[in-house]
């Protein structure tokens, strides 16, 4: 599935779970940019995520597994940060933002991937932050709470600057995330 399709299935499945808020600054949903598409390792863990999600959120993930060799991947964090096994299972691409295929300086979105077993640190970030998990259970932390594990389909909130935190079990972890506000190309400040 091409960058625009994935965002207007996205922007859907968001609508359905009634996170408006984070919809009215999209962008109209047209290419505006030419990027480059880049593949990463942690792409291989796609497929696994397909036959992982529930039902009603398969085909927002085999459109992402299907259109992820065309997409840009990324990587905010370099070896020196959480060291290059964390590399290995980490990665995001963005359809909306500074970088995307489509424009917007006022929102980013995009996808986060994690393979199984990967630790991600805590972190924080001036924009404001909805996540979505499409695929895996995994444990997510915000602020001072603990370690709390969320399925596919419960969108989970984080204000600016809160730090968060991830942690992947069994399964790999597929994620939409939506930015807005503060600098939406900016390196997340990694919580010690
Ligand atoms: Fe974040």
């Amino acid at each position: 599935m091409e960058a625009v399709a994935l965002a207007h299935d996205l922007r859907a499945v968001f609508a359905r779970l009634g996170v408006d808020a984070f919809l009215s600054d999209w962008p109209d949903l047209v290419p505006g940019r030419a990027v480059a598409a880049r593949v990463l390792p942690v792409c291989r863990w796609l497929e696994q995520a397909v036959a992982g999600a529930p039902p009603d959120l398969v085909p927002l993930v085999r459109g992402l597994r299907e259109g992820a060799a065309d997409l840009p991947w990324g990587q905010t964090y370099g070896a020196q940060d959480f060291g290059a096994a964390f590399l290995d299972g980490y990665g995001w691409t963005e359809l909306i933002g500074l970088r995307g295929p489509m424009a917007s300086c006022r929102v980013a979105v995009g996808f986060l991937v994690l393979g199984p077993g990967v630790d991600y640190p805590s972190h924080a970030h001036e924009a404001e932050e909805i996540y979505l998990p499409l695929s895996g259970a995994a444990l997510w932390q915000r602020g001072d709470a603990d370690y709390a594990e969320v399925q596919p389909g419960a969108c989970i909130h984080h204000e600016s600057w809160v730090p968060h935190a991830m942690r992947t079990g069994a399964e790999p972890l597929v994620a939409a995330y939506v930015w807005r506000g503060g600098d939406l190309a900016a390196k997340s400040r990694i919580v010690a």
